[in-house]
């Protein structure tokens, strides 16, 4: 590769520079030079006329745009398909992001063993032998001849193996060890990671394989540098989970073939990861009742409703400034909540340690847990249990409010199935429902209503 096809593009102007520099004279950023290919990046450099070969794809109305339906594959793990949208669709490049140890290997050695049903499979391993693969393999009960898989770091050697293999599906584990031969840098920089992606993704559209990119996440929490990937590929999914925790979940942040934010429930057993239909009952499953500071809310995620307890201790500091603590949920929104309580349900939090806890690992996002949020701290400050058939849920506004939430009767009829007796919801809500609920429903207009029916 000849030196002078290579260019420096600062990631955060677009400054471009024929050789690397630590500092962009242009904006000023430190170390945002990243080495590109001139040819395929910067076509835009050369004029029209200059241009060899360029293809003109002609305008057309939409009601004659034609595509083939059913062109999806399912993996046969139903929690994966449903991050998916329903499965694999043909050509498509998914990137499957997570810390490292959290269980993205095994979660695709499962699904191409359950794929290989379809067509050939390779899995491109440049981080473990074939011997370790077949090691995992075994533990994971898979032994299908058609999952074929290669140790191999040069990307062109993958696309070489994979144009003659015809399989499926690739699976590139992972995407920082591959490098490809057109950029002279290290394997894992932003540089390769993008070169490399941008190779499998005309494969991957060319020839109809899909490919599976996994990412090892970052410090800061992208994958490789500054996001590089997610607007090239066509699905981001994370696997996340807590470290001592067996649950993983796995959520679909982009989705070019479906909608995003859907999420798969997983357990990481002795035998490889497997599928929890009924995330509630795993998630309330060591509830203890009639304790303190403790309540559960029906909370949305994606298309389906998942009971989760909400957990909240409220102490006396003992010295210096109050500690404010929250896991799985937005610290920002937990101090909002507190002055909401000061100023209008008269509970006073100045010189006390909270900490508010979503129990067994998820994140919440929703305002609608704003409601549980405030009646765990409030039970525990009070000292008081919540009955623990009662669910609540509801968005809290800053002047006390509690404001309707969407899907109402999806997260009443869940709370139902786990057999709740009584729900304390937005009265807008209340005076909405349709269809056949019968736990008992009571709506609240404000803060102060909702204390009154729980304490
Ligand atoms: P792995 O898939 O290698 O993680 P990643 O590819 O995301 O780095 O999973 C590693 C962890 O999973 C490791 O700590 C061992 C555990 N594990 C099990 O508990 N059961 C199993 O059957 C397997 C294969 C792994
Ligand atoms: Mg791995």
């Amino acid at each position: 590769m000849k030196r002078d096809t290579i260019i420096y593009q600062c990631q955060a102007c677009g400054y471009v520079s024929p050789k690397w520099l630590g500092r962009c004279p242009d904006c000023g950023q430190w170390n945002t030079l990243v080495e590109e290919r001139k040819d395929i990046t910067h076509s835009w450099w050369r004029s029209n006329s200059q241009r060899s070969s360029r293809t003109l794809n002609p305008p057309q109305p939409i009601t004659q745009i034609e595509y083939l339906k059913d062109r999806r594959i399912p993996t046969g793990i139903k929690e994966f398909d449903r991050v998916l949208g329903g499965g694999i669709v043909k050509g498509s490049l998914i990137l499957i992001g997570g810390d490292p140890g959290i269980g993205k290997s095994t979660l695709l050695l499962q699904a191409m063993d359950k794929l290989t049903k379809h067509g050939r499979i390779l899995y491109v391993s440049g981080e473990e032998s074939p011997q370790q693969v077949k090691m995992r393999a075994e533990r994971l009960n898979i032994s299908s001849p058609d999952l074929t898989v290669q140790a191999e770091t040069c990307l062109e050697n993958v696309l070489e193996t994979a144009g003659q293999l015809r399989p499926i599906a690739i699976v590139i584990d992972s995407i920082q060890t591959m490098y490809s031969e057109d950029i002279p840098s290290a394997p894992g920089s932003v540089g390769q990671v993008r070169e490399c992606s941008q190779k499998l993704m005309s494969f991957a559209k060319s020839s109809g394989s899909s490919v599976f990119i996994i990412g090892h996440v970052t410090k800061d929490g992208s994958i490789a540098g500054p996001r590089v990937l997610e607007h090239i590929v066509d699905t981001v999914i994370y696997f996340e989970g807590e470290k001592g925790h067996s649950f993983r979940i796995l959520r679909a942040i982009k989705n070019r073939f479906g909608s995003s934010n859907e999420i798969g429930v997983f357990e990481m057993t002795d035998e490889g990861l497997r599928e929890i239909e009924n995330p509630s009952e795993l998630f309330l499953s060591e509830r203890p009742e009639g304790a303190t500071g403790t309540v559960v809310t029906a909370s949305i995620e994606g298309s389906r409703p998942i009971l989760l307890e909400f957990q909240a201790l409220v102490s006396p500091a003992t010295f210096g400034v109050p500690r404010r603590t929250s896991i799985g949920v937005d610290y920002n929104r937990v101090n909002l909540l507190i002055a909401v309580l000061e100023k209008k349900a008269g509970i006073h939090l100045i010189g006390m340690d909270v900490f508010v806890n979503v129990v067994g690992g998820l994140k919440v996002a929703e305002p609608a847990a704003d409601l549980a949020i405030v009646t765990a701290l409030s039970s525990s400050f009070k000292d008081q249990a919540i009955d623990p058939h009662t669910i609540v849920f509801g968005e809290i506004g800053l002047s006390g409010e509690i404001r309707a939430v969407s899907q109402a009767e999806l997260r009443l009829r869940e709370a139902q199935k786990i057999a709740f007796k009584k729900a304390i919801i937005p009265k807008a809500n209340a005076e909405r429902l349709r269809g056949d609920i019968s736990i008992e429903i009571i709506g609240v207009k404000d803060i102060n209503e909702a204390m009154e029916y729980l304490f």
